[in-house]
């Protein structure tokens, strides 16, 4: 199988298994407990169908929108996501210049393997600094001063990390960051020359934002779910997070909100928009999907603050609906980091296009030409 074989999100699944080590493909393949919220996240988009209207002249099709004040040429943009250089060596910044290709926004994480700096240097797209509030205050004083510096758009504040989620995949393979040479591992590095060489000849596995703070997850190997309950602050509370709001002094997001009452929160501090999501199943099992709660968000709050529908999405028709029933954007990180592992660069490339395509295709067959257009009058709910 190669890139040219990938059709869609599943396509790009199987060539990213081909790929990866095994404990690399399942950290990204993986959710908590069993799963039930991770599959139900894209499930969700079944329950609610599609009504078109026709001969509505449909030539020309405008998919831009504007979020965080920044307008987008696509109402869909790559989530951040952590230790990107692990999936493909080159990373962050392939994720950047294929979003920068498609004129939408990507997120780097404060786990990211490619530095603020650098990113900004190679990307001029709107981008978004994904904070994980740590322990240690001088780490995140340090984080927040960088994406400033280095003039990042958004900084999303991710709120549903506060305790490692319960990733069996990983406790089963022993995935850590850096990763970690067990008796069980070695064969499925050995079975994957390519990956291992890429590993070990290109530049050192490195963690810019934190490695002069913390060794953890970079010179220590940890695992992501104890990294996550040791590292970060359970102290958090709304205070932080407002404090936080006014230092970075810019547009800014909560990453992880899913109750009514808690976006409501977000409005009243400050925020500018708020990702609805579970962090793609990968905390709290048996949690709601965010489609499941988008309209009672987007009624809730969707006049005062962007509401971005995370998680789930593997199909233009998927971001179809979530627009449909007010979200501003809908955002994922599997649904390039599969693309981003068999490829690289042009992997996510393809996999944004295949997703724009798909997107344009829908509308036309909607009846709708541009993205303020879409209502619930073109959703029948079951
Ligand atoms: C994860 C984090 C790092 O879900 O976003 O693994």
């Amino acid at each position: 199988m190669k890139l040219t074989d990938c059709y869609n999100f599943h396509d790009f699944r199987k060539l990213a298994k081909q790929r990866l080590p095994s404990p690399i493909f399942h950290y990204i393949d993986g959710a908590a407990d069993d799963e039930v919220t991770y599959r139900r996240n894209t499930k969700s988009y079944d329950d609610v169908d599609l009504v078109p209207n026709v001969l509505a002249g449909v030539e020309n099709i405008d998919l831009s929108t504007t979020i965080f004040g920044k307008k987008i040429k696509l109402p869909f943009y790559c989530a951040p996501t952590a230790l990107q250089r692990l999936f493909h060596y080159e990373g962050e910044r392939a994720v950047a210049k294929a979003a920068q290709k498609h004129g939408t926004m990507f997120g780097i994480s404060s786990l990211a393997t490619v530095s603020v700096e650098e990113i900004a240097e190679i990307s001029n797209t709107p981008k978004m600094f994904q904070f994980y509030f740590h322990k240690d205050r001088g780490l995140n004083d340090s984080m927040l001063e960088r994406a400033k510096a280095a003039k990042f758009d958004v900084l999303a504040l991710t709120v549903d990390t506060i305790t490692g989620g319960n990733r069996e995949r990983d406790l089963r393979t022993g995935f850590t960051s850096p990763p970690k040479l067990t008796p069980s591992s070695l064969l499925s590095f050995i079975s994957k020359p390519i990956w291992t060489f890429n590993y070990l000849t290109k530049p050192k596995f490195e963690l810019p934002h934190l490695q002069d703070y913390v060794g953890e997850g970079t010179n220590i190997s940890i695992s992501i779910g104890e990294y996550f309950s040791t590292m970060l602050d359970q102290t958090v509370n709304w205070k932080d997070a407002e404090k936080l709001c006014s230092k970075w002094g810019g547009h800014f997001a909560l990453k992880g909100i899913m109750s009514v009452e808690d976006a409501k929160r977000a409005a009243d501090i400050g925020c500018t928009g708020i990702m609805l999501s579970n962090h793609g199943g990968r905390q709290l099992d048996g949690s709601r999907a965010p489609f499941d709660q988008l309209a009672e968000i987007v009624d809730a709050v969707g006049d005062k603050i962007d509401v971005i529908c995370e998680g789930g999405i593997q199909r233009g028709t998927h971001i179809l609906k979530a627009l449909s029933i007010g979200a501003k954007a809908c955002s994922g990180g599997r649904l390039y980091l599969y693309a981003l592992a068999a490829a690289g660069q042009k992997g996510v490339e393809r996999a944004l296009d295949l997703y724009r395509a798909e997107l344009e295709r829908d509308m036309k067959l909607m009846g709708r030409t541009s993205i303020n257009q879409l209502s619930r009058d073109n959703l029948k709910f079951r």
